[in-house]
């Protein structure tokens, strides 16, 4: 399938800025040029399909910059739909971690009954009432279970995008209470760090493959960058020691390569502002290269 790079140069999700030059210093470390080298045929959208929300000043405590984030989101449901009617693969680039809300509901759409394998060291699923910042992009996957403010469970549509039973989180280690009681509540399959020192990359990878592929039309991946360790990715708004090394990352990526299941994907929350050395920035390009073929031997 063609990829279609979809630029999210958007970050009033997050507490800080920042991430909105995510997209710039991801292309920069050459992402179109890696992917053509594997034989991928790319379109690098441009990002005038995103408003501009400067003046927007929509915002509440428990939903901050919520005006904003809800403009960006319907807008970019809309691009990555119509990335996948024209038969191709959307690969966002973040961007915040909130911009999920509108591609996994454009997934939702397309494809029916959805998996989600979401790669992070936490599990944006809080709500306004549960959140201890107010930062959406820590809502971002409760809002596509249909849980939080209807102006996020709304976006493509009102109500749930996905069935809890067909979400995988790997790598989480900083999960809020609320986020702790909703994981067990509704059953969903975490693979945390824990379990990824315990029984190792491979094994949690396939059944986390297992979980988001049984019984769904298509999978989509969001991988926030915050998943891998911060000495390997410095460059990201909100780190937590203890994450994915370097070639747990790669495995994860080379597994869903061969697995072949993945339809839709999101790579966010680089931020280039938390880095000078832009290490982070190559290490997503260097990730996105394995997802998308690139091998060792
Ligand atoms: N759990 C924290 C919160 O809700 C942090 C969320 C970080 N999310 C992210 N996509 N980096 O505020
Ligand atoms: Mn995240
Ligand atoms: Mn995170
Ligand atoms: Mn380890």
């Amino acid at each position: 399938l063609p990829i279609t790079i979809l630029p999210v140069p958007f970050d009033w999700g997050a507490g800080r800025r920042g991430a909105a030059s995510g997209p710039e210093a991801v292309l920069q470390a050459g992402l179109v040029r890696r992917l053509q080298k594997l034989g991928c045929r790319v379109q690098l959208r441009s990002d005038d399909y995103l408003p501009n929300t400067d003046a927007d000043r929509r915002t509440s405590a428990k939903l901050k910059h919520w005006g904003r984030v809800q403009t960006m989101n319907e807008a970019l449901a809309l691009e990555a739909a119509a990335a996948m009617r024209a038969g191709t693969f959307p690969l966002a680039i973040g961007g915040d971690h909130s911009l999920a809300i509108g591609t996994v509901a454009a997934a939702a759409k397309a494809r029916r009954r959805i998996g989600v394998l979401w790669i992070d060291a936490h599990g944006d699923l809080n709500t306004p009432q549960t959140s201890p910042s107010g930062n959406i992009h820590g809502m971002s996957l409760a809002a596509l279970l249909g849980l939080g403010d209807p102006r996020f469970t709304g976006i493509g549509g009102p109500g749930a995008k996905l069935n809890p039973g067909h979400i995988a989180l790997v790598g989480a280690r900083e999960l809020d209470v609320g986020e702790k009681e909703l994981i067990r509540e509704l059953g969903i399959a975490c693979f945390t760090m824990h379990d990824i020192d315990r029984y190792g990359m491979a094994r949690v990878m396939e059944n986390a493959i297992r979980v988001v592929s049984d019984g769904t039309d298509g999978v989509h991946l969001s991988f926030d960058i915050d998943s891998v360790d911060p000495g390997e990715a410095p460059g990201t708004g909100t780190p937590v020691r203890g994450g994915l090394n370097y070639r747990e990352a790669h495995l994860a990526m080379e597994m869903l390569h061969e697995a072949a299941v993945v339809t839709s994907a999101d790579l966010v929350e680089v931020n280039p502002l938390l880095d000078n050395g832009q290490r982070t920035a190559r290490l997503a390009v260097e990730l996105a290269a394995s997802f998308a073929g690139e091998r060792i031997l």
